[in-house]
């Protein structure tokens, strides 16, 4: 029996909602998980957490875009995700919606708790709003103009709001980071927030009051409550805390927090800060990891450059994708996607050296011992190759233990492939197509199929925690299928003897590398946009056209029409001239935007009244999105003033 050792609590961040989920996502997610079945095996009593980030002002702008209420948006997109998980047999215990209500009433008493504390207090905030990564920021801290986390436009914001004395907190979250090194990880994200605390902590702005889309400040319910504020609780509140709190006792603090590095400053300053406020327990640990990039840069939701995992499940299997994510990144470290380098560690590690070592002794075992495992060799050969497997294979436990304490998945996993090599290079040391020629060799044929029979299972244990499904095939294969998977005996040799071994097919199909290249490429280039020829009022001859005079101005003056909703009033310069002309798009611009803008002028059409407002020519306007904000954009930039339009 596993003893027992405690509980162990770890969560993902809770992600937004906003579409569906990349292959960044999914890394962490996989890590999680990882860690999660790892502990489980060791004997831990595992709470293992995720779920979806609802509310805010993004989400709220996404979903008016897709013509959506809020709550539809989320909900749509939170059953691809849970549907996502399920599919990669994600192990995860429970997953929180922040828009649940058990979520919803808990928050309100946490912002409650620190108000009562004396913490929270009423003001102003004026400063800039970064909507994609829902941070505020003041000028000085921004990166040429932009948001210094994801490099994107900031807005200003100005509204009254509700603040949270962060700043009072700060000698409080250094003392923390000095005197307990292991709160946040790796080493270089501590100095990150060390430096950013030294610059000087300023309070937060915990309300907003210009959207509506989140949970209410409870005495004051024109406030919605800061998104962060909302969402760093739901580790808490999805164990039931304050109201239901058997789970909590059970496991908060957490051990871990998992998440990725951009947002490390809100789970090791703002987190500490609101539980120091609400006097609850820190969590023990936060782990900052690195971004999985692409060629062109970080993978995003809103840039569009994004690997879908549930086509790369579809075509390789999950263990497969799991694998080579846990193997092929450092954790801490950023790492680049290409499907390329996914493709040929499937390939070497899997097909090649895994699948090759347990096609190879099972069918040997099948064809020199009758399908079934002989049981263990008297003695061991005088070369010394059982003697260094068997050290190998007993040794390797702890050594996979040694760097997931570390949260080094690939360094555990590469320890496991010591092993899987070791076995292979074993069968070519020892031949047994040569032994099984010669009948006096028998025992000695024995105890070599003994041996590999013992590698496999101890790597079918070893590997649990990475690829489940492989391991209960493999096991499969050896016959062991019955027996539960168990820790411990990954430190003992010589278990096996008579189970019977059987065929199965190839656990990792080969791979043509080239060939699926060209195949993932040509999955992921965007769908050919039908190309059909709009409806049209007759057409004209090029002379007709050409009595239309277009000139470039400038708008020096932009009112509401006094008695048109949707008209504009524009006071337009076109070089030495200035005219008055109404046009209606007051429903696309605030006038106050328009001004010293430049526009297309029709110039010579026939003046007119409109709603009794004198109109001397015509404006051509063209709209841009830009990241959810509607930008401007002109047909021309370049001509000045007056000048034909070319
Ligand atoms: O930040 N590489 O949610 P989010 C690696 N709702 N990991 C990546 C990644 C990439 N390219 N892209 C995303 C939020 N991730 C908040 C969290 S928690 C209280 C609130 C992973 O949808 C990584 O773990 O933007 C990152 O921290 C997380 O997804 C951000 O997900
Ligand atoms: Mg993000």
């Amino acid at each position: 029996m596993t003893e027992k050792k405690g509980t162990y609590y770890i969560t993902t961040p809770i992600y937004y909602p906003s579409s569906n989920l990349h292959i960044g996502h999914t890394y962490c997610t996989v890590m999680a998980d990882a860690m999660a079945r790892f502990k489980r095996l060791s004997g831990y009593d595992v709470h293992f957490l995720t779920g979806t980030d609802e509310h805010g002002q993004k989400i709220q702008t996404i979903a008016q875009e897709a013509g959506m209420s809020p709550q539809e948006y989320v909900d749509n997109v939170v059953d691809g995700i849970k549907k996502l998980w399920k599919t990669m047999e994600i192990s995860n215990d429970d997953f929180i919606r922040t828009t649940e209500e058990r979520h919803v009433h808990r928050v309100q008493k946490m912002f409650m708790r620190m108000y009562e504390k004396g913490d929270i207090y009423k003001g102003e905030y004026e400063g800039l709003y970064c909507t994609p990564c829902e941070s505020f920021w003041t000028e000085s801290q921004l990166v040429n103009g932009c948001c210094p986390d994801c490099g994107r436009p900031v807005q200003p914001a100005k509204e009254e709001a509700y603040f949270f004395k962060l700043s009072k907190y700060a000698p409080a979250l250094l003392e923390l980071f000095e005197t307990n090194p292991d709160f946040l990880q790796p080493d270089s994200r501590r100095n990150e927030m060390v430096a950013f605390i030294n610059q000087g902590l300023e309070d937060l702005c915990v309300s907003r009051s210009t959207f509506d889309w989140g949970i209410p400040v409870p005495v004051d319910e024109k406030h919605v409550i800061y998104v962060w504020l909302d969402a760093l609780t739901n580790y808490i509140t999805a164990l039931g805390w304050p109201d239901d709190d058997e789970m909590y006792q059970k496991y908060w603090p957490a051990d871990v927090h998992l998440v990725g590095k951009e947002i490390v400053r809100f789970h090791s300053i703002i987190w500490p800060a609101m539980l120091m406020s609400a006097e609850l327990p820190l969590p023990k640990q936060v782990r900052g990891h690195g971004w999985l990039l692409l060629e062109g840069g970080k993978m995003s939701k809103s840039k569009g450059n994004v690997v879908d995992p549930v086509k790369l499940i579809d075509r390789y299997g999950i263990d497969a994708l799991k694998y080579f994510l846990l193997r092929e990144y450092t954790f801490g470290q950023d790492g680049i996607f290409t499907n390329e380098v996914m493709l040929k560690r499937m390939n070497y590690d899997l097909a090649n050296d895994l699948g090759n070592l347990v096609s190879r002794t099972v069918s040997m075992i099948e064809k020199y011992c009758g399908g079934y495992i002989p049981g263990p060799a008297k003695e061991e050969d005088a070369e010394g190759t059982d003697a260094d497997l068997k050290a190998i294979a007993t040794g390797a436990a702890d050594k996979v233990e040694a760097q997931m304490d570390k949260f080094m998945f690939n360094m555990a996993l590469e320890e496991i492939w010591v092993l899987v090599r070791r076995a292979n290079k074993y069968v070519d040391e020892n031949t047994p197509w040569l032994l099984a020629k010669d009948p006096e060799k028998k025992e000695r044929l024995d105890a070599v199929m003994h041996n590999l029979a013992e590698s496999l299972r101890i790597v079918s244990i070893l590997i649990y925690p990475f690829m489940h499904s492989t391991s209960k095939e493999i096991r499969k294969q050896l016959g062991i299928w019955y027996a539960d998977v168990a820790w411990e005996d990954a430190f003992t040799f010589d278990m096996l003897e008579g189970d019977q071994v059987k065929k199965g097919n190839p656990i990792f199909p080969r791979l043509d590398i080239e060939a699926e290249i060209k195949e993932l490429e040509a999955m992921n280039k965007p769908a050919e946009e039908p190309n059909i020829p709009l409806k049209l009022k007759d057409p004209i001859e090029y002379d007709v056209f050409d009595k239309i005079d277009f000139r470039v101005g400038t708008v020096l003056k932009c009112e509401k029409h006094p008695k048109a909703d949707k008209l504009l009033v524009f006071q337009i310069k076109m070089g030495t001239e200035r005219r008055q002309i109404v046009s209606g798009v007051a429903d696309s611009y605030e006038p106050e935007d328009l001004i010293g803008k430049k526009v297309v002028v029709v110039a010579n059409l026939k003046p007119r009244m409109l709603r009794g407002v004198e109109s001397n020519g015509m404006l051509m306007f063209a709209d841009n999105v830009v990241d959810g904000k509607e930008r401007f954009e002109y047909i021309t930039t370049v001509a000045d003033d007056g000048n034909p339009v070319t």
